[in-house]
């Protein structure tokens, strides 16, 4: 099937890849020049595990290409997917729909034969109707559908997660749209993958619902871990103890700094302005959404309690500034609110993170001073504070690391540590909820 992916980011690009991979005939469009030439010759924009290989192996056999011409991509495609960004518009926490509605006008002029226009960007409830209105509009005789089909792939295991998914979810309103997308996704069937069909108003809701749920979960055990260093619980023994109950379910129950990334932060702002404006407000959703933007605030103060009461004239040597691990995708990480206040409070910072560092010089105050290595984070600080738990820093030498520090002090905010042995090697340790 000729397949079109309109937006070439952590989405497009990798669900354009795996599509290929499946042995359809790609072509992935961005407007971003610079990012399709670096295609173009191999190289992959992103950090993301694996996908060099996939997209460079698709590319080799033909069935993978990119380009700038929308216009030329979408001629003779049957599919054309939208993937393009869909951040938080600034002033109302609305999604920003303008490049969704760009995409759709431009679309609308290059349609040839019959296709099915598929919005897999996360978009409010509404918004393929309005891309189908739209379409309708430029293109009066175009003949094509307009489907939903929200993308629930994580950063760091995205491959993974598109070609093994736990469902993928369809939104259709007509036949025509669903065969096609039947066949799309024909190769899952393989390994018996539930492919929900429904309508497109509720898989673009299906998306908000899913990601708020797992951002409450997240936000519910940060405030289980409060109450457990007032209380002098362990918060890691009460997520165990309620994820082995099958109802709960023991993902998304690591106690931190506070949830990020490119989807949870804007998804949750936008369901809470969607609720609003139907009236039936998500108060849940709110709360959530106000306890996770304090939480992150706050963790500046514990880093400053754990230095002493303060880290005015402090070397804070800073461990992780991407969202999460095996990504370098800063956007909404917590390193963005701490980092700035640490300086703020008069800090300096020395920072590491194994693939953010040169997204992160873009977003954290000129001072930060960026080191190749943990241990050279580590050289002279008065303190560590881990953000972010790469792999690489939960086996780190702890004599070597502290060999140059110039006080034992770690502020662990992913509870990668053991407490005991910390205080073994003589550090005066500090995490989550224990
Ligand atoms: N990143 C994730 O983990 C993730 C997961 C699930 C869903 N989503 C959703 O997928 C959508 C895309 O997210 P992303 O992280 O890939 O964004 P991104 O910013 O990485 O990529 C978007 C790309 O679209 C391009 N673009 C914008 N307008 C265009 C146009 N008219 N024509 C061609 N290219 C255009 C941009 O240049 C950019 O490269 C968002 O709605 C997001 O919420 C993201």
């Amino acid at each position: 099937m000729r397949v079109t992916m309109i937006g070439s980011g952590y989405v497009g690009l990798v669900s354009g890849a795996c599509f290929a991979d499946f042995g359809h005939e790609v072509i992935c469009v961005d407007k971003d020049e610079r990012k399709i030439e670096a295609l173009k010759r191999g190289e992959i924009p992103i950090y993301e595990p694996g996908l060099d290989v996939l997209v460079n192996g698709n590319r080799f056999a033909g069935r993978l290409s990119f380009t700038t011409d929308l216009a030329e991509a979408v001629k003779g495609a049957e599919t054309v997917f939208i993937a393009v960004g869909t951040p938080t518009r600034r002033g109302d926490g609305h999604a920003d729909l303008s490049y969704v509605y760009a995409a759709a006008e431009e679309i609308a002029k290059s349609l040839t034969g019959y296709a099915v226009i598929v919005t897999k960007s996360t978009v409010p409830v509404g918004t393929a109707d309005e891309v189908e209105a739209i379409i309708r509009r430029a293109a009066p005789n175009a003949d094509f559908s307009v489907a939903s089909n929200p993308e629930f792939l994580r950063e760091g295991a995205a491959i993974d997660d598109f070609k093994r998914p736990d469902r993928v979810v369809v939104g259709v309103e007509d036949d025509r749209a669903r065969e096609i997308m039947r066949q799309l996704y024909r190769p899952l069937n393989l390994n018996e993958t539930p492919i929900l069909f429904t309508n497109r108003r509720t898989a673009e809701l299906t998306k908000y619902a899913a990601n708020a749920f797992l951002a409450t979960k997240i936000t519910f055990i940060n405030e289980m871990a409060d109450l457990c260093e007032k209380t002098g619980a362990n918060v890691q023994d009460v997520a165990r103890g309620i994820g082995l109950d099958r109802r709960i379910g023991s993902k998304f129950l690591h106690a931190g700094p506070g949830y990020g990334g490119s989807c949870f932060p804007k998804d949750t702002l936008a369901l809470v302005q969607t609720a609003r404006q139907f009236e039936a407000p998500t108060r849940i959703v709110e709360a959530v959404v106000e306890v996770n933007a304090a939480r992150k605030k706050r963790m500046v103060d514990k880093i400053a309690a754990a230095c002493g009461g303060s880290v005015k004239g402090k070397t804070i040597a800073v461990l992780g500034l991407t969202f999460k691990p095996e990504t370098d995708d800063m956007r909404d990480a917590p390193s963005l609110e701490i980092v700035p206040g640490l300086i703020g409070l008069g800090a300096k910072v020395q920072a590491h993170d194994p693939q953010g560092m040169k997204e992160a010089k873009h977003l954290l105050p000129a001072s930060v001073t960026y080191c190749g290595t943990p241990y050279d984070a580590a050289a002279q600080a008065d303190a560590v504070v881990i953000i972010t738990e790469w792999n690489e820093y939960r086996a780190l030498d702890i004599d070597k690391l502290s060999r140059t520090m110039k006080d034992k002090v770690m502020i662990d905010l992913r509870n990668i540590y053991r407490p005991e042995d910390m205080a073994e090697a003589g550090f005066s340790y500090t995490s989550i909820g224990r």
